[in-house]
């Protein structure tokens, strides 16, 4: 279509087809078929090291904090280790108390952001150790950590990142999984993921090819002053990363919400007017999700949703948007890409300046 067409010219546009061959580098030779684990030598620790972390602490801003919400559950759901992300922008300005059997990982594209930067250096200055997911080799935060994982996902030009984001998202499945088998994670389970992980590039592709649809619905979303992004649990950050991309480039107020706190509030503002994004994987969730989805429905919302070939959504009234089905941990990557999609195309209708969006730089390198 000509929308499809038009958006070929932007860093945005090529960085989001991209990521097929993009997670295919973050997988290179990081994957050992044979014990069902990940191989990451970057990471500077033994077993027994590995084996001594009792909780994990991710650090990021923007995106990449979002992105670490995602790499703690993957930390939880594979290792069993408590897992949480922070605003790193937000740590030092606590006085946080980092323990010696914490594992601190700083994640950022740029490697330059100056609030993970510091972090990283209050962590180390207090003993911990940290190490980096990051994209830009030889930067800031890549030398300041004790080890870490690169991202491979090459230059990222466009403000709005995307995929960076998804390699972090890689990383984080392939730090889990090296945790996750120095513990309970059974060489079964590590084998299913590796060949889950092998599935993405090819998944992600299917998924850009629904681009037109995308386009179209993006227009319609582009129309309204102010939208919601909702999911549930590994969908709720999958719906953060999505209103952020969504505002950042659109300048469209978008606002993520768990679904489950909807009637607690923000269902008072659902009309006509107020589109939702609705993040509806097949899981043990789906039918309270699509509960919710006809209280929406009902108080005439419109409803864009991203879910599975499998939902039954009955008789909603909505935009449905399905991606392919890969082990229940690794869904939330391929449930963003379409909310990719859907930001960029909004603000190519609104006729914005997608790459440069106002206000915004790549990176944030002063306080
Ligand atoms: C992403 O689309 C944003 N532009 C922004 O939130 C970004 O993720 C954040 O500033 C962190 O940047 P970094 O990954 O380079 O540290």
């Amino acid at each position: 279509s000509d929308a499809v067409h038009a958006a070929g010219g932007s860093f945005m546009h090529r960085e989001i087809h991209e990521q097929p061959q993009s997670t295919e580098r973050a997988l290179r030779g990081r994957l050992d078929e044979r014990f069902g684990t990940a191989h990451l030598g970057g990471l500077n620790m033994d077993p027994r090291e590995t084996r001594a972390i009792r909780r994990v602490k991710i650090l990021g801003c923007g995106s990449a904090y979002y992105v670490g919400q995602m790499g703690a559950s993957l930390v939880e759901e594979l290792a069993r280790i408590p897992a949480d992300a922070e605003a790193a922008s937000e740590f030092r300005y606590r006085n946080p108390i980092i323990e010696p059997d914490t594992l601190y990982v700083a994640v950022s594209q740029s490697g330059e952001t100056i609030d993970t930067l510091l972090a990283v250096q209050e962590i180390r200055r207090k003993g911990g150790r940290v190490i980096g997911l990051v994209n830009v080799v030889g930067s800031a935060i890549a030398r300041e950590c004790d080890g870490g994982i690169y991202l491979h996902a090459g230059p990222e030009v466009a403000v709005a990142s995307t995929k960076a984001l998804t390699n972090m998202f890689v990383g984080f499945a392939l730090l889990a999984l090296q945790l996750g088998r120095v513990r309970d994670l059974s060489i079964a389970d590590g084998k299913r993921l590796i060949a889950g992980l092998n599935r993405l590039p090819g998944q992600i592709a299917e998924i850009l090819e629904q681009e037109e649809e995308l386009a179209a619905a993006a227009a319609r979303l582009a129309e309204a002053d102010s939208l919601f992004f909702i999911g549930r649990v590994r969908g709720f950050p999958v719906a953060r990363e999505g209103a952020q991309k969504f505002k950042e480039i659109s300048y469209r107020h978008a606002e993520a919400y768990q679904t489950s706190e909807l009637k607690h509030g923000p269902l008072a503002l659902i009309d006509e007017a107020l589109p939702t994004v609705a993040v509806v994987p097949s899981d043990e969730l789906t039918d309270r999700n699509v509960g919710a989805l006809h209280e929406i429905a009902a108080r005439r919302g419109p409803l864009v949703v991203v879910t599975h070939e499998d939902v039954d959504l009955g008789e909603l009234d909505a935009v449905r948007i399905a991606v392919p089905r890969n082990e229940r941990e690794l869904d939330p990557i391929l449930l963003t890409v379409p909310l990719q999609l859907l930001a960029y195309h909004a603000a190519l209708h609104l006729g914005l300046d997608i790459d440069k969006p106002r206000n915004l730089a790549k990176s944030v390198t002063v306080e």
